[in-house]
């Protein structure tokens, strides 16, 4: 019997430009030309592809943190796209992002905890301050930080503390569904590896379901139950992970995983999983 997923894009597209000035021509650019998918709730959806092929843009478009020119995106049953300004605000608290460098994202000039606590106080989802105190205590814990770190400002911490803390902000409203842009790109290994166990240990708690975008493909062998390759602002092939790298269908997956052989000279965990035996 097939669930209804909890995430559905059919058809998405996405024109960028057409913007008039003196010296720019008015050059558009279709980023996203047709991409459709769904994701069951709980399941670890893998993005790839080579740079500039569009995840990020449909990444965003999901959120409508980028308009979508046309398609649709359904969540849990509900077109986004037929919301108004007001149903998506309250929508956008189930639907989360996290950033490559979250870290980035934050005001230089306020503490974790008030930037951490922002969201709970612009939904009003709150008793009192000492509620909203424990409810940033508690999420700094969950993300493996100590509470003094509600005092620190962002300077003050390491890339993998900032994207810790990143992950808190996203969280602190306990949404449903993440979309995870590239989210340890800019991590040492040793860090990388930590936060993804976090995003696994997380994903079991709470019950979440992701959208990884990813160009890393140790990572998504190991961290995703299905994967979509992207191809010049189109799907080239979705499979389940292990299909996927075992019997890549198209050229431009082979490609992708060709480029793991030449790059590194061995294969890794991807070769340990899928190559071996
Ligand atoms: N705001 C914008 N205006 C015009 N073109 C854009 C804009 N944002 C992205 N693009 C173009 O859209 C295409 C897809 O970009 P996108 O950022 O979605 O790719 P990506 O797959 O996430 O790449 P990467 O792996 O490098 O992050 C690229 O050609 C890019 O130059
Ligand atoms: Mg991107």
């Amino acid at each position: 019997m097939e669930k209804s997923p909890l995430m559905e894009v059919r058809n998405l597209q996405k024109v960028y430009g057409g913007r008039q000035g003196l010296l720019l021509p008015n050059k558009k650019v279709t980023a996203v030309h047709d991409v459709s998918f769904s994701i069951q709730k709980g399941e670890t959806f893998g993005l790839i592809g080579e740079s500039g092929s569009g995840k990020t843009t449909v990444g965003r478009m999901i959120l409508r943190l980028i308009e979508p020119t046309n398609g649709s995106i359904i969540y849990n049953g509900t077109s986004l796209r037929e919301l108004s300004a007001k149903q998506m605000a309250v929508l956008r608290r189930k639907i989360q992002i996290v950033f490559q460098d979250s870290g980035s994202a934050f005001n230089p000039r306020m503490t974790l905890g008030e930037q951490i606590a922002y969201p709970l106080l612009k939904f009003g989802e709150y008793e009192d301050k000492d509620d909203v105190n424990r409810k940033v205590y508690d999420m700094l814990e969950v993300v493996g930080l100590r509470k003094d770190f509600a005092l620190r400002y962002p300077h003050e911490l390491s890339g993998g503390q900032r994207q810790r803390a990143g992950i808190a902000r996203s969280l602190i409203l306990k949404p449903e569904f993440l979309v995870l842009d590239e989210p340890v790109s800019a991590l040492d290994v040793s860090v990388k590896a930590q936060i993804i166990n976090l995003l696994q240990e997380l994903q079991k708690e709470l019950q979440l379901t992701y959208l990884f975008i990813a160009h890393n493909l140790d990572l998504v062998a190991y961290f995703c139950d299905r994967v979509a390759v992207m191809s010049k602002g189109q799907i080239a092939e979705t499979g389940t992970t292990v299909s996927l790298f075992r019997n890549p269908q198209t050229d431009v997956t082979k490609k992708l995983l060709g480029s793991i052989l030449t790059l590194d000279g061995d294969l890794g965990n991807v070769q340990k999983k899928f190559y071996s035996a």
